[in-house]
């Protein structure tokens, strides 16, 4: 994969979107060391200072990308000895604090997987990152080992790939509330689908499966 390394940037999405403009293809990465407007999944922002590790992928479009990349951050995390987990779809969390998240975007026939990894320190109460929990790691070296994941986990077999994400999802066997339109569904999250949706198991047992968005669950 080629890599753009920026200093400062709006958002690495936002970049990668100008790269795609001027006819970029797949296989390439933008890195940057702090964002001034870096954007979370539901237009949320993403705190971005200086410290962090902040990324975006082009690739091909493929429904699995939000499972993929859920696996390759906790595969990455599990080898270095640290006990991450995923909340469905992609936050990935470490002692109930939140460490990374993703966001995927389509753009011009392309996906843009964007990554933010709290490495030197984390904006939030909510957050932890791997500083905090003594991996004193570069964001160099961070990155370089989620790349070398990312390319090996791209072709794992889909039933390889839902095995890994079922076992690290903390979502599964939980009481969830998600939102579907304007309402709020409360139910118990039975499975994973096999295009990676939650299946959420309602109180007069009808299953709803739900592709996108957010859910709330205690850990
Ligand atoms: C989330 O958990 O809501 C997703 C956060 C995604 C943040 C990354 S940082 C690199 C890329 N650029 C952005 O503006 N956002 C993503």
């Amino acid at each position: 994969m080629k890599i753009h390394q920026y200093r400062e940037v709006e958002s690495t999405q936002q970049i990668a979107k100008q790269l795609i403009d001027n006819n970029i293809d797949q296989q390439h990465v933008i890195v940057a060391e702090s964002q001034t407007g870096g954007r979370g999944r539901l237009e949320r922002t993403w705190i971005s200072p200086k410290g962090g590790l902040y990324f975006s992928i082009i690739l091909k479009i493929n429904q699995m990308l939000p499972i993929i990349s859920g696996v390759v951050i906790v595969n990455c995390f599990k080898k270095m000895g640290i006990n991450a987990l995923i909340k469905w779809p992609n936050d990935i969390f470490v002692n109930k604090k939140k460490i990374a998240g993703v966001l995927i975007e389509t753009y011009k026939g392309l996906a843009i997987v964007g990554i933010g990894i709290n490495v030197k320190s984390a904006p939030l109460d909510t957050s932890i990152s791997l500083w905090d929990m003594g991996f004193n790691m570069s964001s160099d070296r961070v990155l370089n080992n989620l790349l070398a994941d990312f390319k090996e986990i791209l072709v794992y077999p889909r039933k390889k790939l839902l095995a890994q994400y079922r076992k690290w999802c903390i979502t599964l066997d939980k009481i969830v509330k998600v939102q579907i339109a304007d309402n709020i569904v409360e139910g118990y999250a039975v499975n994973i689908d096999d295009d990676g949706g939650l299946l959420v198991e309602k109180k007069d047992n009808k299953v709803i499966k739900v592709m996108a968005g957010d859910c709330i669950h205690t850990f």
